[in-house]
Formats: C-alpha cells, sequence, structure tokens
C-alpha cells in the first residue's frame, strides 16, 4: 500500500478530508496499470473470441430491473448495529455477536441489509423517481437481450461482455481495493441451451485460467472453491469462485456461475417483453441459459500487484521491483540521457524517446533526473520493463544503447534501429 501511494498508484479517496470509506483514487501510474488490465480482458474474452460481443451500459436503473432480478429482495449481507456508537458490522464476518468491537458497547438483533444503493432522480420535491445505481452489471446484457437479438445476427451460443462500473452499500469496506463500495467488473454473460450450459461452464473455466496467466496473477495462489448451495447467489445453480492467497487471507478473486434462465425469465415476465431466442434453423424458441464469468476489477489490479512485488538484491544492494507483464506495466520503457548537463547525449535521448512515442502502444518515460541509478530504481519500482540509456559510445562510436532487463539487471547494447522490435517483442 505505501508502494502504490508513494509511487502514484493508488491514493484514498476523498482523501485532503479525511477520506470516504470503500473508495480508492488511481494515481498516474494506477490508471495506466487499471486501463491496461480493462485492454487485455477485452483483448482475451472479446476481441479475440469469435462467439462474444461488447455492449457499453448505464450505471443507473430502474427499480423494475432490479425488482425482477431479484435483488431488492436477495441482494443482501446479514448486518448488526451496535447500540451505543452506531458501528455496523457484517453479522456473518464477526467472532463476537454480542459485543462491539470499537466501543465494547451492545450489538443489537441481526437485520437484514440491501447492499443496493438507490437514487432518487428528479428535480421537483416529491416528484422523484426512484433507480438504482447497479449492484452488478449484468442485469445491463440482460436487459438488453432483446435490443441485441434484434439489431443483429448473434446466433446462440453467444456471450454479451461488458466492462463499468459497479455499487455496492458494503457494510465493512476493507482490505485495500477488496472490498469497496463503488468499483469496476468486467464479466460477460454467455447464452446458451439448456443442455449445453456444463460444456461452456468448463470451457470458460479453462479460459479463466488462461487469464489468470496472461494478466500475471501468480497461478499457484489461486484456488478452485466448489460454492456450497447455501452460500451460492440467489440466482446461481452451481459457482465456483476462484480464490486467491491475499496477505489478509484466502478470498475470492472470481467467480464462475450457471445462472440458469433465471434472469431473462423474470425480465420476460415482469416487462411482457419477449425474450425468447428463436432458432433459424430448428424454428424453436426458448429462453437461453447463461453461463457468467465474472472479474473484479479491483480485486485484479491487487492481485496483479501482489503477484508482481518482489525483494531482491542487485549488485549488493536490496531492492523493490514489480515485476509485471510487458503488457500492463504502466510503463514500457524508459529512456535516459546517461548525464544532464551533456546536450548532444539529451538531444540523442530525446530523439529515441520521441520515436519510441510513436511506435510503441503504451507509455514512454524520458528522464534526465538524479543519477543513473536511482532512475533504474524508480522505474524497477514501477514495474518498468526496460530502460534505454544514452552513452557516448552511442553518439561517439556505433549508434548503440544500453537496454536495462528490470528482472535481471543485465545491461546489452542494442542497434538503435532494432530498439521498437526488442520493446515489442516482449
Ligand atoms: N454478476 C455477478 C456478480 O456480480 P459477484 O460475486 O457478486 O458476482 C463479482 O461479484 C466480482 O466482483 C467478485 O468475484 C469480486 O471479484 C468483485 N467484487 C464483489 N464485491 C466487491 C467489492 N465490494 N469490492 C470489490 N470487488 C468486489
Amino acid at each position: 500500500m505505501s508502494l502504490c501511494k508513494r509511487r502514484g498508484f493508488i491514493f484514498q479517496g476523498s482523501e485532503i478530508y479525511g477520506g470516504l470509506a470503500g473508495t480508492w483514487d488511481y494515481g498516474i501510474y494506477g490508471s495506466e496499470l487499471a486501463h491496461n488490465i480493462k485492454d487485455l480482458w477485452w483483448k482475451h474474452f472479446v476481441r479475440e473470441q469469435e462467439d462474444v460481443y461488447g455492449i457499453t451500459t448505464s450505471a443507473m436503473m430502474s427499480e423494475p430491473v432490479w425488482e425482477a432480478s431479484g435483488h431488492l429482495e436477495g441482494f443482501t449481507d446479514p448486518m448488526v448495529e451496535c447500540k451505543k456508537c452506531k458501528s455496523r458490522f457484517r453479522a456473518d464476518q464477526i467472532a463476537d455477536k454480542k459485543k462491539c468491537s470499537v466501543c465494547g458497547g451492545e450489538l443489537g438483533p441481526e437485520k437484514v441489509f440491501n447492499l443496493l444503493f438507490p437514487v432518487d432522480i428528479g428535480s421537483t420535491k416529491g416528484e422523484t423517481n426512484r433507480a438504482y445505481l447497479r449492484g452488478e452489471i449484468a442485469q445491463g446484457m440482460f436487459t438488453n437481450f432483446r435490443n441485441v437479438l434484434d439489431s443483429s445476427r448473434v446466433r446462440v451460443p453467444f456471450g454479451l461482455a461488458q466492462v463499468g462500473r459497479a455499487y455496492r452499500n458494503e457494510i465493512a469496506p476493507r482490505d485495500f481495493l477488496f472490498r469497496v463500495r463503488e468499483f469496476d467488473l468486467m464479466e460477460f454473460e454467455y447464452f446458451t441451451r439448456e443442455n449445453e450450459w456444463a460444456d461452456h461452464f468448463e470451457r470458460w473455466r479453462k479460459e479463466m485460467w488462461r487469464w489468470i496467466e496472461r494478466v500475471g496473477i501468480d497461478k499457484n495462489a489461486v484456488h478452485e472453491l466448489e460454492v456450497a448451495p447455501e452460500d451460492r447467489a440467489h440466482y446461481s445453480k452451481r459457482t465456483i469462485d476462484f480464490e486467491f492467497d491475499f496477505p489478509f487471507g484466502r478470498k475470492e478473486l472470481y467467480g464462475l456461475a450457471y445462472r440458469t434462465d433465471h434472469d431473462l425469465k423474470k425480465h420476460m415476465e415482469h416487462s411482457g417483453i419477449d425474450m425468447r431466442y428463436a432458432d433459424p434453423e430448428t424454428q424453436e424458441r426458448y429462453i437461453p441459459h447463461v453461463v457468467e464469468p465474472t472479474f473484479g476489477h479491483g480485486r485484479t489490479v491487487l492481485a496483479v500487484l501482489l503477484s508482481a512485488y518482489t525483494e531482491d538484491e542487485l549488485g549488493g544492494e536490496k531492492r523493490v521491483y514489480l515485476k509485471l507483464k510487458s503488457d500492463v506495466a504502466p510503463v514500457k520503457v524508459a529512456v535516459f540521457p546517461l548525464l544532464k548537463n551533456k546536450p548532444t547525449l539529451v538531444e540523442k535521448a530525446g530523439e529515441i524517446y520521441r520515436t519510441l512515442k510513436k511506435e510503441i502502444n503504451g507509455i514512454v518515460e524520458f528522464d534526465d533526473n538524479g543519477n543513473i541509478g536511482k532512475r533504474y530504481r524508480r522505474q524497477d519500482e514501477i514495474g518498468t520493463p526496460f530502460c534505454v540509456t544514452v552513452d557516448f559510445d552511442t553518439i561517439e562510436k556505433d549508434d548503440t544503447v544500453t537496454v536495462r532487463d528490470r528482472d535481471t539487471g543485465k545491461q546489452e547494447r542494442v542497434k538503435i534501429g532494432d530498439l521498437v522490435q526488442k520493446i515489442k517483442a516482449t
């Protein structure tokens, strides 16, 4: 957490006013990392698939959506409140159900607490409309199912994917990015015939493991958990959680659920819109069943950072570095002139920096500040895979630069003309 703050990855939300619990803001490098993870996810699960399509829907959704989906009734956690200091706790997460851990006061009876954030829309008092900030982004895929069928040539089986904000009024936000009140979700609903759901469940289960490796999460720290019926969400008939060994315990990272035809059926009943799919070959009309892989974005950022965080010794000195995959690293390459006060070096480094900026898809940094060792350490801490240094040999001898590898600290001389290819190859 301290590295995240010091290097501008993540800050507490509303920090200058004492902070707002359950919210976090991404700084310059954090934003890059966050965007890169979303882009890679979109590439992996939408663009590289032949049968998954992306949509983007509103974060505010009307009350009947949540009535139909069952969230108004079932999207709840058990809560207890201290009679004295009014602190609230998740009843299923505290050992002592009688005494308040904040002030020692007596805890009240267990209540059911709904996690949806209500919003009252409208400018005239007394004439507001109740809506909700979406507690899950999946409902956007279900409520647009008919629109998509009517406006495209998709055929079951197919998936509808989305990356977007979700809001949950968590009783006890905690553990940094792990449990927050506002976060991004990356997920898709895969629509299939009922008798084929189990095959697709297996397909996506394997694909989730491929993603885990691709994004740079330590797969030895990830474990599948078959969720017991009494612990599954109200819409699920089978759920596997992918748990990660966080420093605060083994906890849910991702989920894979078989949602049956619950959502489409309920929306059809409540809205009167026909959610059946008409098979163009057999003319059969049926409500598809759904397999849903879901990925918390903040939890991905956290697991990627934890997997990448490495302490070692280099040249007799202790160092910290982030062993991030090149695809997600905030800075792809940094360019340094060996010395700041030598105009020929600075000029040449500037030239290389501008060329790389045009050619490399991602952030390229220029740094002439402080000694070279310090510049390397700084890039190590933000996970930059390569540092390029322009020195006197570059100018006077052979048009080569040194390229330093983040993980090994080893340097090699590379022709300026070969730099782009070398960086792109990782
Ligand atoms: N559409 C299915 C769905 O929303 P979920 O298990 O309620 O399922 C999906 O949430 C994912 O969102 C989780 O696997 C987790 O990664 C993430 N998540 C859930 N609650 C969260 C919270 N309060 N803060 C951060 N991430 C959360």
